[in-house]
């Protein structure tokens, strides 16, 4: 497995970096991370939840205007029941007890994904913090939890579907920009750097649709492990990229 040679070591300083206006993240290894300490995979998460806050201080530290992070996929409901009870609790308490400091950052919360199927409490409190961080303008952390790619291009063909068999749509006048306001993400800038750690290169669901130009940075390390210096790696490999959207030109945007 290599690891894109445009990643180098930490420069020690970010002067030049270019900072994605959106950065999406699949979370990957936190069993592994677990397991290779001898702990059980739950502690993986656990952790991983500290990374997640550390990678939230890291977006408003840098000025990265969305973030988005693959916290269940519709795929985890294979997973054992108490693995999954488990994450689901770990989000009721980052809801919960991150509130606070997420309001005094100024982050604003969304949380896209499938409701049904959710317990109604968890789908309250998740309205709840969505509702109380409305109006804050700094960091959008968008939470993609239940979530899949496919199902969310099936949720949007469906509301799309339901305005052309009411007569108010015409077949003709469905645009890309139809779609991308039927989608989870509606109002949110398509990602421009998908990150996935722990050295898996695959894009397993996540923004699908949103994702066609986003540049793919994988990196070694497992997410428990993914610290500042790993996200300056980021940006440098992102930095070198260059970007032509099926053009020729050079990075623009
Ligand atoms: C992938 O690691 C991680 C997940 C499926 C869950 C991600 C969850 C968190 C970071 C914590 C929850 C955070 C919130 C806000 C709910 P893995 O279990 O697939 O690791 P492995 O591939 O090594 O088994």
């Amino acid at each position: 497995m290599s690891v894109d040679p445009a990643i180098s070591p930490r420069s020690g300083h970010t002067s030049g970096l270019k900072i994605p206006g959106h950065l999406g993240v699949i979370m990957d290894g936190n069993g592994r991370w677990a397991t290779a300490r001898g702990k059980p995979r739950t502690e993986g998460h656990v952790a991983g939840v500290r990374a997640l806050r550390r990678l939230v201080e890291l977006c408003i530290r840098y000025g990265v205007a969305h973030l988005t992070v693959f916290s269940f996929s519709s795929e985890n409901w294979s997973r054992p029941h108490e693995e999954i009870s488990f994450i689901f609790a770990l989000l009721r308490r980052f809801v919960a007890t991150d509130l606070e400091s997420l309001m005094s950052n100024n982050v604003k919360v969304r949380i896209i994904g499938l409701r049904e199927g959710l317990d109604p409490s968890l789908c309250r409190l998740i309205d709840d913090v969505e509702r109380r961080t409305a109006d804050n303008t700094g960091l959008n952390l968008i939470v993609a939890f239940n979530y899949g790619g496919k199902a969310d291009i099936v949720q949007a063909t469906r509301q799309i579907a339901a305005e052309v068999a009411a007569g108010r749509l015409a077949p003709s006048a469905i645009t890309e920009d139809t779609i991308n306001r039927a989608l989870y993400t509606s109002g949110i800038p398509d990602p421009d750097v998908i990150v996935r750690t722990s050295g898996e290169q695959r894009v397993s669901n996540f923004l699908l649709w949103q994702g066609a130009y986003a540049e793919l940075i994988f990196v070694e390390e497992n997410w428990p492990d993914f610290d500042e210096n790993s996200f300056l790696r980021v940006l440098e490999a992102y930095s070198a990229r260059d970007r032509r959207f099926g053009g020729v030109g050079t990075f623009k945007r």
